[in-house]
């Protein structure tokens, strides 16, 4: 990535990151309002995710993400109404399906780049490990009654998951066409 396109990308992650905390502020709690920032935010960080050319992981990516938006839903809900009793229940159930998928995924990819000789395979299974431990650090310490750090775990996602598709499981793709 040259300079310009470097200040290009951070000038758009600076909009999201301003979009993310405008839909959240403009929601009143109304459904209407609710559902068109939820579709917003889903459009967005959905403009984010490159497919990388392999059809079943680039399949899973989707859904990734597709967790990712539900734990933005409940980011949402807990900055509106607080860490209430439905809230928690609901966000112990996203962060179940986030964490579940997410260590899926890595298998899944893993076992892929072994069963195509892909020489990087081992650097890259380090790097889901690396994040799978500051992730499940986080999540942890939300389930220990620390429901507002889902805001950090969010953007722990947000900003890793797209770098990582974009660019490192990109790279299988590049090595491998089926
Ligand atoms: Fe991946
Ligand atoms: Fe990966």
């Amino acid at each position: 990535m040259n300079t310009e396109e470097n200040k290009l990308s951070k000038k758009r992650e600076k909009s999201i990151l301003e979009l993310l905390d405008d839909a959240a502020a403009s929601i009143d709690g109304s459904q209407e309002k609710t559902q068109s920032a939820h579709e917003e935010i889903e459009l967005q960080l959905f403009s984010r995710l490159q497919r990388i050319g392999l059809n079943a992981i680039d399949r899973q990516h989707e859904t990734l993400v597709r967790h990712l938006c539900n734990l933005y839903k409940v980011m949402v809900g807990i900055r509106l109404n607080g860490p209430t009793l439905k809230e928690d229940a609901l966000l112990k159930i996203t962060l179940d399906g986030l964490t579940e998928y997410t260590v899926k995924h890595f298998q899944e990819e893993e076992n892929y780049m072994v069963y195509i000789g892909y020489p990087e395979s081992d650097n890259h299974a380090k790097i889901h490990k690396e994040f799978l431990a500051k992730f499940l650090e986080i999540r942890n310490k939300i389930q220990e009654s620390n429901s507002h750090l889902v805001n950090d775990l969010f953007f722990l996602v947000y900003k890793w998951l797209f770098d990582h598709i974009n660019r490192e499981d990109a790279k299988i793709a590049t090595f491998y066409k089926p």
